[in-house]
């Protein structure tokens, strides 16, 4: 069983043929919103890769927070944690440009109202053993107080580093599994600028402080991880990416998914390298994200 502990948005999508420079305005050539948040999409990811997954957050009282919720609960998503709020949904305001790259503005809204309460209410349900997802898009006091009643539980914790807060790295001490991109992971470090082989002392150098799992995700480049003191590898997709917005997210919940199924760690790899690279071929964070049969075809 996976808890979902974080954010849930609306996206609000422009695409364009290249990213704006600050201060230009240039012409779009489409738009759409879709359900986002990467709380939301890692719940969604994991559910889809054949968990039984539980959501717990926060949405507002407009016309987003139905519909940015619509494709978890048509999955079978357990909602029952997810308050409503006199807030605006969490927004996220999404450019991408012709090569699937893009840019984000999340204005966080409901999610802001999610509170160290309700982190030891999620706890409270869950069994010793259990997978609890986090990311950091609500309150660090909220993911604080979850990665603590979590590890007094026997919880295994896995905390997505993004987006990158002040937090982050304090935070990041205390998950189980700690999930970040090269930009993230070399926050974590305190180090700008690595290159593989700098990445991978990094990886041994904090592995060996902290006994966690540490993955790292290279986008085309595939994933490098920690565990009991043993370097992995895994490679996703070579494709041409349509656009990224999700693909870490997918990643994660396809991860968190693969250990809560019970398959071995380079394995579970794999399959959420793979996973994400397939959402980068389709428009959208959680419309972009696949079924655990696609991905199964494709490994
Ligand atoms: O990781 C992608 C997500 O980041 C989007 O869905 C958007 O909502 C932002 O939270």
């Amino acid at each position: 069983m996976i808890t979902v502990f974080g954010s849930i948005n609306m996206d609000l999508i422009a695409t364009a043929e290249r990213l704006p420079e600050p201060g230009e305005t240039i012409a779009g050539n489409n738009f759409s919103t879709a359900a986002g948040g990467k709380g939301a999409n890692q719940a969604l990811a994991a559910r889809r890769a054949g968990s039984k997954v539980a959501m717990t957050g926060a949405f507002g009282n407009d016309g987003f927070a139905e519909p940015a919720v619509a494709l978890l609960g048509e999955a079978g998503t357990d909602l029952s944690g997810v308050k409503r709020v006199e807030a605006a949904t969490g927004t996220a305001l999404i450019l991408v440009g012709g090569d699937g790259e893009n840019m984000i503005v999340v204005v966080p809204g409901a999610n802001g109202e999610v509170t160290a309460e309700d982190a030891e209410d999620a706890v409270r349900t869950m069994r010793a053993g259990d997978i609890m997802m986090l990311q950091l898009e609500i309150p660090a006091v909220a993911v604080e107080a979850a990665l603590s009643a979590a590890r007094a539980k026997g919880v295994t914790t896995i905390l997505n580093l993004a987006p990158l807060i002040p937090d982050a790295p304090r935070l990041g001490r205390l998950a189980d599994i700690v999930i970040a991109n090269e930009t993230e992971f070399e926050r974590l470090a305190g180090r700008n600028s690595m290159n593989a082989k700098e990445r991978e002392n990094s990886l041994l150098r904090l592995h060996s402080e902290t006994g966690q799992i540490l993955i790292v995700t290279l986008g085309a480049d595939g994933v490098i991880a920690i565990r009991d003191g043993e370097l992995f590898r895994a490679k996703g997709l070579v494709i041409e990416p349509v656009d990224t917005v999700g693909a870490g997210d997918t990643f994660c919940g396809y991860f968190a998914a693969s250990l809560d199924q019970g398959l071995d760690f380079e394995e579970a790899l794999r399959r959420a390298a793979v996973a994400g690279s397939l959402a980068c071929l389709t428009p959208g964070a959680q419309p972009a994200i696949p079924w655990g049969n696609d991905v199964a075809k494709s490994l």
